[in-house]
């Protein structure tokens, strides 16, 4: 599974749609034909009840918790993942409110996710990353497993600085990893026809311009998903943001290579 193409939706900042981006990017890739693992790294666990899991967010061990704090029970993995509809899900729970300490102690603590993911017997074209609002062990964690990460982040000018400490948060880890995280893009979310929204687009294309910079209008049918337990891509409404998730899942092929291109 090492080589299967991994990317972490991040932005320590909370509340700027990471769940709601990464569920539906999740339904975009499906639309287009690829097996997604989405992983639910988030302790709030707002994805796997929003997916309606809530029984395995309250299961007892083995769960994720274990399998990112303890080796022997790394094997389990296959074991917790879940069938959904438009993915396969690797459910949070809510052990993992404790892990954080667990990880800072344990012995290469950021980079058991990535064990973890060497430990999986199925079989994904793409493994999705839900991260949760904060720098922190979890999150370097994703980071270091993926490489890749997408980033949303709302058309606010408070967005400046939450960039520019997770761009930094990036820096140290491929310093200290020697490695690399690549950006495969922005994607501005719960964008309104504001003045500030404009600028901060402005802002946005240019402060990112080697990358693509996609927008998310605010819509109610993507809050309706949600509450559906699916992407847009399932809920019987239509939604104009269908085609902007195509778009970023169509890049996201392009980047990682996901689609065989014939010479
Ligand atoms: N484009 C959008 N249009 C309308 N509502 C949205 C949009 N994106 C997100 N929301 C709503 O905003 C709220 C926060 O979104 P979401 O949970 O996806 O953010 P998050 O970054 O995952 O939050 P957290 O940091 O708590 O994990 C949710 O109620 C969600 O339904
Ligand atoms: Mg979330």
């Amino acid at each position: 599974m090492s080589d299967t193409p991994k990317i972490a939706i991040s932005n320590q900042k909370g509340g700027v749609g990471k769940t709601t981006v990464a569920i539906n990017v999740a339904g975009a890739l499906n639309t287009c034909d690829h097996d997604v693992l989405f992983v639910d790294l988030d302790p709030q666990g707002n994805a796997t009840e929003g997916l309606g899991l809530e029984e395995e967010y309250e299961a007892q061990p083995p769960t994720l918790f274990d399998v990112l704090t303890d080796h022997e029970a790394r094997e389990d993995v296959d074991s917790l993942i879940v069938s959904h509809p438009e993915m396969d899900v690797l459910p949070s729970n809510i052990d993992m409110t404790s892990i954080e300490p667990e990880l800072t102690m344990a012995m290469r603590g950021r980079e058991r996710l990535g064990q973890v993911f060497d430990a999986l017997d199925a079989d994904y074209d793409v493994i999705l990353i839900d991260c949760p609002p904060y720098l922190g062990n979890l999150t370097d964690n994703a980071l270091l497993a993926a490489e890749n990460v997408l980033i949303p982040a709302l058309a606010e000018s408070t967005s400046k600085r939450a960039l520019e400490i997770l761009f930094d948060q990036m820096e140290v880890l491929e310093a200290e990893y020697d490695t690399q995280v690549r950006d495969l893009g922005v994607v501005a979310n719960r964008v309104e026809t504001t003045n500030e929204a404009k600028t901060m687009l402005a802002w946005f294309d240019e402060a990112f311009s080697d990358v693509p910079v996609w927008e998310i209008r605010k819509r109610v049918t993507l809050q309706r998903a949600f509450s559906a337990g699916c992407s847009i891509f399932e809920l019987e409404e239509d939604c104009d943001m269908t085609a902007q998730f195509l778009a970023i899942a169509e890049e996201l092929e392009r980047q990682l290579g996901l689609v065989e291109v014939t010479a």
